[in-house]
């Protein structure tokens, strides 16, 4: 039973950190005997400005037999920003329904934090982000452009049924961290309810209906988001798992990415947790166009973001050598984190080379 990747490496940066994560995934399955396909696919900038596409409704339907994909990034100096995220990014995220943006801020021992007396202990939580709603639909539009009457709209949109499942899996998920002694069983919403009465109002209440009627042995918590983000800086220690809509939950996560080490070691899962479609897996950074090529990208981001795939697409197919696997990268990556004290993990001064040869020793 092999697992079938497809990999997206994308612009920028994006090769260079995915063609480090493969080669520890190829270590990592030689070592625990799991086997696995790869399948490259040329999307992002440069192929948009080849072909004068993105990806096709059709070429997002070859990506369905997939069990997981891989994403480098996106983002091209000569193409217009919208175009590659929108058209590419979240077009996938929504067309394959990953509706569950699982993005951990924990940082590790041995990497630095700019928040002064915070360790790993203190820095350790995950934020669940909803991933299909929100701003991110694109709602509204703009009338009258480039007149001196010009309006443009662009709605925040909440369904019921999105908010619950978003919160049942978080519910689920921070449940499961208590249970195996990862966690303290407790649950924040992020939201600005005092301000956004609509959407704010039916994910306050679904938040509590929810944990009333089936999670009483989580302690609820809220907090409007400017509060979380005083909070994610002056006192980390008080999350454990946090859920929240889109949008705010782009913003406070690259928050939690920098308070964690930086972008190079922020990473992410982009879930279907039904299984129904494959997740995607990226590192939390963008393209860097200002370092790529230069062979300075920190792949740490890339190679926690295939520890995640593996672990994610294990549970999902049964395939206990790839949740092996996926435990042996997270523990290489812990050995080789000590390294790097007192340097900025995006910054590292260590080329993506070195940085992905010290991995591989230490799987
Ligand atoms: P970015 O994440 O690409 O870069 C921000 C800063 O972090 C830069 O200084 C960069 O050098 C640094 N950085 C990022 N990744 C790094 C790594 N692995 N190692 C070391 N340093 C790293 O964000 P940006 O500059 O705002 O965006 C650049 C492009 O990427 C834009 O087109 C944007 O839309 C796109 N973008 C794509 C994704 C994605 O594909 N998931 C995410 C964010 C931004
Ligand atoms: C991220 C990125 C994307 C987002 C952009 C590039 C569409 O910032 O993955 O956090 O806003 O979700
Ligand atoms: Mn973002």
């Amino acid at each position: 039973m092999a697992l079938n990747i497809a990999v997206i490496a994308g612009d920028g940066v994006g090769p260079e950190v995915v063609g480090a994560a493969l080669e520890v995934m190829a270590v990592a399955a030689s070592a625990d005997g799991f086997e696995y396909t790869t399948h490259d696919l040329p999307y992002g900038g440069t192929h948009y400005l080849e072909t004068g596409e993105v990806i096709t409704d059709a070429q997002i339907d070859e990506l369905r037999p997939f069990d997981a994909v891989l994403l480098g990034a996106v983002g091209h100096p000569d193409v217009k920003p919208g175009i590659l995220e929108k058209g590419l990014l979240l077009k996938l995220r929504f067309t394959l329904d990953q509706f569950i943006n699982l993005r951990p801020v924990k940082l590790l021992a041995g990497v630095s934090t700019p928040l002064a007396g915070k360790g790993p202990k203190e820095i350790d939580f995950d934020v669940i982000r909803e991933n299909t709603e929100d701003l991110y639909t694109g709602a509204g539009g703009i009338a009258r452009k480039g007149t001196a009457n010009e309006v443009a709209t662009q709605e925040m949109l909440a369904t019921r049924f999105g908010v619950e499942r978003c919160l049942r899996y978080a519910f689920e998920f921070c449940k499961a961290k208590k249970a195996a002694g990862t966690g303290g069983g407790q649950l924040t919403l992020v939201h600005k309810t005092n301000v956004l009465t609509h959407c704010g109002d039916l994910w306050f209440r679904a938040f509590n209906e929810i944990g009333d009627a089936d999670y009483k042995d989580i302690e609820r918590v809220y907090h409007h988001v400017d509060a979380c983000c005083m909070y994610m800086v002056a006192k980390p220690e008080i999350y454990d798992t946090i859920v929240v809509p889109n949008m705010f939950g782009d913003i406070i996560t690259d928050l939690g990415a920098a308070i964690a080490g930086g972008m190079g070691v922020a990473a992410s899962g982009n879930l279907n947790p039904t299984g129904a479609a494959p997740s995607m897996f990226e590192p939390v950074h963008g393209s860097a166009p200002d370092i790529a090529g230069k062979n300075i990208a920190n792949p740490v981001a890339t190679v926690i973001s295939v520890a995640m795939l593996l672990r994610e697409t294990g549970r999902i197919k049964g395939d206990n050598a790839a949740i092996a696997a996926a435990d042996r990268i997270d523990a290489a990556v812990r050995k080789v984190c000590p390294n790097f004290t007192g340097k900025s993990m995006d910054r590292l001064g260590i080329g993506t080379d070195a940085v992905t040869k010290m991995i591989l020793e230490a799987l």
